[in-house]
């Protein structure tokens, strides 16, 4: 999900100085150039694959994870492999019935209609992409009233990408419309190694390899992350040092943009301070985390969380959020096991 006024380095999600040529030029273009994701290009290659030798338009692909970690590239992916043409649009961004029949309606054969955070769209849209995803077709209701009819137009046949960081706020009906799904999930340190190393050299920035590893530590297993991190310390390079990035120098820069060695900064420390000096280690629920500090829960949801429960800080119980031992050790407070808090009256 993009936010337009989230200035956090590590935040994963888009912000607007992430827009720019530069961020074209970092973006893998076809399915050799990806690098990590293994099972998600083998799906696609052979999907690809198959609709190219039918001569046919690629099945509706569905695409969902957590905020930059590629979905976006994966649809320029998608068209470039399909040799198709590429229409970007988003939930939020289709407000009417009409603005989808529109469109639908320009669209050529086998062209991928990219919908960005398709779990925002409305009821009344849905209803018109389920026929144009199954039949390739549209339901046009004319007239009012009594005399109103409705006539069904054919449509080329053509491929919709769905990217949602929010499965689960996506209807059944639209789920089950999508033959190909495909997750994205946090990137391996390996995987991050090659996307910063990548980058550097598309940005004509030295880097060694202790640098490397420092920058790609702190990615959060987040391509976006990893190459905004690359970017900040590119500057710090160029104004305090020679252009080269070098260990000290990348921790220097590392430590001024606020990011401890396991990537983690103010935000998701104040979370984890919440959760654990507020409401004693949990259980809690987030929109009460959220409010204690007064933060958006949508944030926390798409961003601070999924990072948490991969680094094994934080558990879901039914009953609520639960920092773990290793929280706290990451804290340096005291962990007490919670028969022993109960003793105490501390649960
Ligand atoms: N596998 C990859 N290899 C190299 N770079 C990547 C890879 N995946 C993503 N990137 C880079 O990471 C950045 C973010 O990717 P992208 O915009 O596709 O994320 P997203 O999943 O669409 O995020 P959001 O949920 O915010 O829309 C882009 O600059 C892209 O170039
Ligand atoms: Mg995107």
């Amino acid at each position: 999900m993009a936010n337009d006024t989230d200035p956090r380095a590590v935040s994963g999600e888009q912000i607007p100085e992430d827009d720019g040529a530069l961020d074209r030029a970092l973006r893998p273009k076809t399915l050799e150039d990806l690098i990590g994701q293994d099972n998600v290009r083998d799906n696609l290659r052979i999907a690809i694959q198959a609709a190219r030798g039918r001569a046919e338009a690629l099945d509706h692909v569905l695409i969902y994870g957590p905020p930059g970690l590629g979905k976006t590239t994966l649809s320029h992916i998608i068209a470039h492999e399909m040799g198709a043409n590429l229409r970007v649009t988003s939930g939020p961004a289709i407000e009417r019935a009409g603005d989808l029949a529109a469109i639908l309606t320009n669209l050529r054969a086998h062209d991928v209609l990219f919908i960005d955070e398709i779990h925002r769209l409305s009821r009344a849209v849905e209803e018109v992409l389920y026929p144009a995803m199954e039949d390739y077709a549209l339901d046009i209701v004319i007239g009012k009233g009594p005399s109103a009819r409705s006539v069904r137009l054919k449509l080329p046949q053509i491929t919709i990408v769905g990217a949602t960081t929010r499965l689960a706020l996506l209807s059944n009906p639209l789920r089950d419309r999508f033959h190909v799904q495909l997750r994205v999930d946090f990137y391996p340190i390996e995987a991050m190694l090659k996307i910063v190393s990548r980058g550097s050299r598309l940005l004509n920035t030295p880097i060694d390899e202790e640098a490397l590893m420092d920058v790609a530590q702190r990615a959060r297993g987040t391509p976006r992350v990893g190459l905004r991190l690359l970017k900040r310390v590119r500057d710090f390079a160029q104004v305090r040092g020679d252009g080269r990035i070098h260990h000290a120098l990348a921790l220097d820069a590392l430590k001024m943009v606020g990011i401890d060695p396991l990537g983690l900064d103010d935000l998701d420390s104040r979370v984890l301070h919440a959760l654990i000096d507020k409401f004693g280690g949990g259980p809690v629920g987030l929109e009460t985390i959220a409010a204690s500090i007064s933060e958006d829960a949508d944030t926390i949801m798409d961003v601070v969380e999924p990072y948490l429960l991969q680094l094994g800080f934080l558990d879901r119980t039914p009953r609520g959020r639960v920092a773990t031992a290793r929280a706290y050790g990451h804290l340096g407070v005291p962990w007490i096991p919670p028969p022993a808090a109960a003793q105490q009256g501390l649960l």
